[in-house]
């Protein structure tokens, strides 16, 4: 017999919580054995509180409890009860002191959540509901406390002792221990709780901020890691900078720590004080990192400072309004990297990620609104549909309500609740209150899960020069809605004339022309919609949804001529990338229509001319064309099929590739030399990087057609390269090139250089993983026998397993269903040792809806097969449960 199911949170049972805990000290004592953490917890009960129980009821997992007293006073066994996942303490009274003794064992934590072992130190992840694998707590946001934290260790194994706050005091004890105490003077939830212990450098700098203050900025490292620290912390400046001068925020401790951690769940945490991150996250120089990488480093530093007020003084009420925290604080971060490169490529970045894989997770079982009604694991949730829908939203209210009056919103918003654990409702309240904009209606898209679809038509009208758009919008029923109501959609809108130029928008007769503005954010509120333009002397050609102003789907209705059009003069970027992408999905889609009957393959003329006019304009931007040039990925193809063939994609998608690639060789090598000028430093400013990126697109083209000029290129960029940009660069288009024998010398030269670097063997699995030539099902295993591969390690886990499946996508498809299997005996493993990773790697399988019958049928009988296993994590449960038919 199975156990019974895992329970169903709702939001609707949310009740405030009956006590609160006003101080907490907590005391660590570490060794090799294991942790003992004491903790005296002032408690009251909540004069606010929905309900007045007798009993205290704690939460608790995995602990092993060792004392407990109430006031000074050893409780006896009729005094509390354990309970599962927790302690209940027997009619209580409204104020007293409950001090608690728990044993922990941190070096056996492999599932990485509360204090774990990671190499030699100790470390926290407590959100979302990790601080219960420490002690007995209320682990819930809605309750703030002021901690203390003593930390006891050896003194030479765990030189450093970190926590939240200042330290107030240290000093030495008998038998080569010692202690540090920190105090945080900020109220916050156990989720934002850190500790950190090790043998740590530390590599400093400083910041004054806005009000004068000098802030200590600190970030811990292992030593072989010192000279990867400056990118983190020239990002960590300048979003301290950015955040006082677009929001007015000041960073309010006098010390900021960032600490770098090889096993990590996610990305990195946002901890008071204390950040933790994980280590390919943080950790970047030159000759290591490649552009992507600094990139991505500048925006998670951003976004975990940015935490600091949206998320730590403001926090969330409960876990269903995490998109509170995460959403704002993405699209805050989104602002920040948009600023400091260049704004349309970070758009355009965001959408295709939105657009991949967002899309397609609301499209499937584990669709969910921005702020979900229910959940079992709360884990389950950390989705793109929180974050990157959830930033979206944001970003619709700042469309909506402009630059100027979004700032008059935070700035209310953070006045009217800082120190407060809140709800997505306070947020928009706040915004429509500082706006006077209305956005009853708008916050329906925080409740319902699902893409709008939005349908476009239009006339023109010749003798009465008036342009008329009619859209009309609709949404997937999901689970559980019945009425379906329009949403509020931000619709920003131009017209073009012939030469590309933007003509003025007329709505009202009366209106002045020299004023009219030349773009417009149209309010789409209703389900069908019409709008005019009066006063246009030609046809325009309309350009829709600029900047993609909503995380819609819209139906494309532009011919090719249009498409071709609109690539070489949309004044949009996003929207002029748009095209070309628009176009080349038409043309992908029509050979692979053709593979799948056998017929001749033949690729549109217009698409090659289009790419060649791209390649030898002179006026195009570098980083908008190193967009342009890379044709739409198989898993975005896979999203936009409704039932797809994997191997007619992946094949088309090739074909129209290497045929474009043939007849622009002459194009394409010129891109190659003009863009190899020799480098004084490596800069990672977006401009060099744009180069780097231009370069390396033409010698990935190059090698894809086999060509043996390229080949030689490759070898000298492979051989010569001063920054992981161009090796690693040269080493993927070696390995998905056909020259065997050079692509296995590049990879084992390439390991036998960077063995000792687990951020760089990482880039090293992933590239052959997820490749389809060097990444079969026989070599993927084989690798996870390698001594690199450690499937402890989710970084490591990632870039094997998650590479072949997300990414190898025709061998993971493998009609012998092999790829399915792997997928889940792996899934099965790791839901044992770490179910946050298992749950997250089983997505693939998950999306059988889009895929022929036979695979169907494969990946549904994987799903079962690990529902069937006994002790399955609520993690695994809820998502295979909730994706089997
Ligand atoms: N708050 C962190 C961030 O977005 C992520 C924490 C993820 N934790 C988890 N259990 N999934 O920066
Ligand atoms: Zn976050």
């Amino acid at each position: 017999m199975k156990e019974a199911q895992p329970r169903t949170i709702f939001l609707k049972d949310y009740k405030k919580p009956p006590f609160l805990i006003d101080e907490t000290v907590l005391h660590f004592d570490l060794s090799e054995q294991g942790a003992t953490v004491k903790s005296r917890l002032s408690i009251r009960r909540n004069p606010d509180a929905d309900t007045a129980p007798q009993d205290l009821y704690l939460d608790g997992v995995d602990l092993e409890l060792a004392a407990i007293a109430i006031d000074g006073v050893e409780l006896s066994g009729s005094g509390y009860e354990l309970i599962a996942e927790g302690l209940r303490v027997i009619d209580v009274a409204d104020n007293f002191l409950l001090e608690c003794e728990t044993r922990i064992k941190p070096h056996e934590n492999t599932c990485l959540e509360g204090l774990y072992k990671s190499s030699s130190m100790f470390c926290t992840q407590c959100e979302a509901e990790g601080f219960r694998r420490i002690t007995y707590y209320l682990d819930r946001p809605d309750v703030m406390s002021r901690f203390t934290t003593t930390i006891v260790a050896d003194k030479n194994l765990y030189p450093i002792l970190l926590s939240n706050g200042n330290q107030v005091e240290r000093g030495d004890l008998d038998a080569d221990r010692h202690f540090v105490t920190w105090e945080d003077p900020f109220r916050k939830p156990c989720y934002l709780f850190a500790l950190v212990a090790g043998d740590l450098l530390n590599i400093d700098d400083e910041y004054t901020t806005m009000s004068g203050r000098k802030v200590a900025l600190r970030m811990f490292v292992e030593p072989q890691n010192k000279d990867k620290c400056s990118h983190a912390l020239n990002s960590l400046k300048a979003s301290m900078k950015w955040d006082e001068e677009v929001y007015g925020r000041e960073y309010d401790l006098d010390i900021f720590m960032i600490v770098a951690v090889d096993d990590f769940n996610m990305g990195a945490m946002e901890n008071k004080g204390l950040n933790i991150f994980n280590s390919s996250c943080v950790l970047a120089k030159p000759d290591t990192a490649t552009d992507a990488t600094y990139q991505r480093i500048e925006a998670i530093v951003a976004h975990e400072y940015f935490h600091n007020w949206s998320g730590n003084r403001v926090t969330c009420r409960d876990w269903f309004q995490l998109s509170l925290k995460e959403g704002f604080t993405v699209f805050r971060d989104a602002e920040f990297s948009a600023d400091m490169n260049s704004r349309t490529v970070k758009r355009i970045e965001d959408v295709n990620l939105l657009r991949t894989a967002q899309f397609a997770e609301d499209a499937g079982p584990m669709s969910h609104p921005v702020r979900p009604a229910s959940f079992i694991e709360i884990s389950n949730f950390y989705t793109l549909t929180i974050y990157e829908k959830g930033a979206e939203v944001v970003g619709m209210i700042y469309r909506l309500l402009g630059a100027e009056l979004f700032r008059k919103g935070s700035d209310l918003y953070f006045e009217r609740h800082d120190g407060q654990a809140v709800t997505t409702d306070d947020f928009v309240q706040a915004m429509q209150d500082a706006s006077g904009k209305d956005l009853t209606q708008f916050k329906r898209w925080y409740d319902l899960a699902g893409t709008p679809v939005i349908a476009v038509d239009y006339e023109y009208d010749q003798d009465g020069q008036t342009f008329t758009l009619k859209l009309s919008q609709s949404c997937p029923s999901t689970a559980g809605d019945v009425v379906e109501k329009p949403f509020h959609i931000p619709f920003s809108f131009a017209l073009l004339d012939n030469n590309g130029c933007n003509i003025p928008l007329i709505q009202d007769d009366d209106a002045v022309f020299a004023n009219a503005p030349t773009e417009l954010v149209l309010d789409f509120v209703k389900t069908e919609q019409i709008f005019t333009f009066q006063h246009i002397e030609k046809r325009p050609i309309p350009s829709l949804l600029r900047g993609f102003s909503a995380p819609v789907r819209i139906k494309n209705t532009y011919s090719r001529d249009e498409l071709l059009f609109l690539m070489s003069n949309e004044t949009d970027g996003f929207n002029r990338w748009d095209a070309g992408q628009k176009l080349a999905v038409e043309i992908i889609r029509e050979v692979a229509e053709s593979y799948a009957q056998g017929a001749e393959l033949t690729v549109d003329q217009r698409l090659i001319e289009a790419y060649r006019g791209l390649l030898v304009s002179e006026s195009i931007d570098k980083a908008l064309l190193s967009k342009m040039l890379l044709l739409p990925t198989e898993s975005y193809l896979i999203e936009l099929s409704e039932t797809a063939n994997v191997d007619a994609i992946h094949h088309a998608r090739n074909f129209v590739r290497d045929t474009v690639a043939k007849a622009l060789k002459s194009e394409l090598l010129k891109c190659y030399q003009d863009n190899l000028e020799a480098e004084t430093a490596y800069s990672a400013d977006f401009r060099s990087i744009a180069k780097r990126s231009l370069k390396n697109i033409a010698l990935g083209l190059l090698l894809s057609i086999g060509d043996a000029e390229a080949l030689t290129l490759a070898e000298t960029q492979f051989a010569t390269a001063e920054n992981m940009t161009d090796e690693s660069a040269s080493l993927i288009a070696l390995v998905n090139s056909d020259f065997i024998a050079p692509r296995e010398a590049a990879l084992e030269t390439f390991y036998a250089k960077w063995k000792a670097d687990p951020q760089v063997v990482e880039q090293w699995l992933s590239i052959q993983c997820g490749s389809v030539k060097s990444g079969s099902l026989e070599a993927v295993k084989r690798l996870m026998s390698h001594e690199a591969f450690d499937i402890k390690n989710p970084n490591k886990v990632r870039s094997v397993i998650g590479a072949f499946c997300n990414q190898n996508i025709v061998s993971f498809h493998n009609a012998n269903g092999q790829g399915y299997a792997f997928l889940a005996d792996n899934v099965i493993k790791l839901n044992k040792l770490n179910p946050q990773i298992a749950s997250r790697l089983v997505t693939p399988l998950t999306r059988w809806k889009k895929f022929d019958e036979q695979r169907q049928a494969l990946m549904q009988a994987q799903l079962k097969r690990i529902l069937d296993e006994e002790n399955l994590s609520k993690d695994v449960y809820e998502v295979v449960s909730k994706s089997i038919k």
